[in-house]
């Protein structure tokens, strides 16, 4: 065989989150629990296939009638019903049309149009993610060529936010520097930030004319679809220009089929066209035009009113679980544990808890009983029921030596 050109290629890390879900996999244990990736499980541990999904997919399995492309912007009634459950049906942005929404491969795609645009028109803007936060927006700016730092975010002594620490350094940034927001459900730590310090950021925002890009991959999973998405429509009625990342892969449980949408908001219609234009150059230079299975069962379950109120209850329920599993969570852990204090677990939201448990103590939870966590101590509460929850907290007592 000639020698080859990929012998001295060395292999790449393994993911962080994704990687744990490998290791999980191949794991044999039958009592095995995987805390670490992002997905909603229900009561028995399933990833559910949601009712208003199914039916909505029969609707469009009855109704294809192609399949030639897509737009490069994607599906627009999608679109539509996008900028709506995020902006709100009242919103000025929408009725100005100064909102350029394009349909994306999931909300990492719109990460990544995001990130290039600003790249392309913002050379100079390093960006600016919560220390910590998604191990992968790091991956995905700096791959993207753009310089990334941190701002203050997650306190551990408090478990709580750094509010003043935060807003000072969004005080000290300079003009057209990108900041990353989660809008809620911030990942990793579960710890959201208060009405009144997102109107602050706001106004730093504004006053030091930065650039934000607002991850909203958890709408519906914090205090519900309209409260969740009230710091966007906040930013927006300010007359402030960003982007919004969005997702369904949590929210429609639509994971594997990457839904997932870029919003710009701009000065103008005549800008938002310019942005549109733009960001279908983006997606065309990438993967030319998006898929349309997802766009099409989301737009269909979101405008076809009986599908809309069976969704809106499904994804109640799972918020429902999650939080009741949470209180669960953090009492057994009392009982469990009771020289240490969980009661913080009850102040995150959505789907996970920063857990506060050392990269060693994951390891041997991992090792001793088969409990996957990520290093970081993150813990997806949406992966606990009844049948788990006990001898998880069983686990991590006798790992943190107290039982
Ligand atoms: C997570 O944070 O676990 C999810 O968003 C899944 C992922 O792709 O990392």
């Amino acid at each position: 065989m000639a020698t080859s050109l990929f012998s001295d290629i060395p292999a790449a890390l393994t993911d962080p989150i994704l990687g744990v879900t490998e290791a999980f996999r191949a794991d044999t244990c039958p009592t095995k629990v995987n805390l670490g990736v992002g997905i909603y499980q229900d009561a028995h541990g399933k990833v559910p296939i949601l009712e208003s999904v199914k039916k909505a997919a029969a609707i469009w399995a009855a109704t294809e009638d192609t399949k030639s492309y897509l737009p490069i912007d994607g599906v627009p009634t999608y679109n539509s019903a996008t900028q709506e459950l995020i902006f709100g049906k009242n919103s000025a942005a929408l009725s100005e049309k100064r909102v350029a929404t394009i349909q994306t491969v999931g909300g990492s795609g719109a990460l990544k149009l995001a990130i290039d645009f600003i790249h392309r028109f913002f050379p100079e803007s390093t960006m600016y993610v919560s220390d910590p936060s998604w191990e992968n927006h790091r991956v995905i700016f700096e791959a993207a060529g753009v310089k990334v730092d941190t701002y203050p975010y997650y306190n551990p002594s408090t478990n709580g936010l750094r509010s003043e620490e935060m807003l000072d350094a969004l005080r000290r940034l300079r003009p057209s520097s990108a900041v990353l927001l989660h809008a809620c459900c911030h990942n990793p730590t579960g710890v959201d930030i208060d009405a009144d310090t997102w109107a602050q950021i706001a106004a730093v925002c504004e006053e030091r004319r930065l650039l934000p890009l607002i991850d909203c991959a958890y709408q519906g999973f914090g205090a519900g679809l309209e409260d969740d998405a009230a710091p966007v429509r906040a930013m927006a009625a300010r007359g402030l220009t960003f982007f919004v990342a969005s997702s369904y892969a949590k929210s429609f449980a639509m994971y594997r089929e990457r839904v997932g949408a870029l919003s710009v908001v701009t000065g103008s219609a005549k800008e938002a066209a310019v942005m549109t234009s733009q960001i279908k150059r983006g997606v065309r230079m990438i993967y030319s035009s998006p898929p349309s299975y997802g766009a099409q069962v989301v737009s269909i379950a979101l405008t076809t009113p009986d599908l809309r109120i069976l969704w809106e209850r499904e994804l109640s329920d799972m918020r429902a679980r999650i939080r009741e599993m949470r209180e669960v969570f953090a009492q057994k852990l009392a009982v469990a544990i009771p020289n240490r204090d969980f009661s913080f677990i009850l102040n995150q939201n959505g789907m996970f808890s920063y857990s506060g448990l050392s990269a060693g103590v994951v390891r041997e939870l991992r090792e001793r009983y088969h409990i996957y966590a990520l290093d970081s101590g993150r813990i997806c509460v949406a992966a606990l029921n009844h049948n788990n929850v006990d001898s998880v907290c069983a686990a991590i007592a006798d790992v943190l030596k107290v039982s």
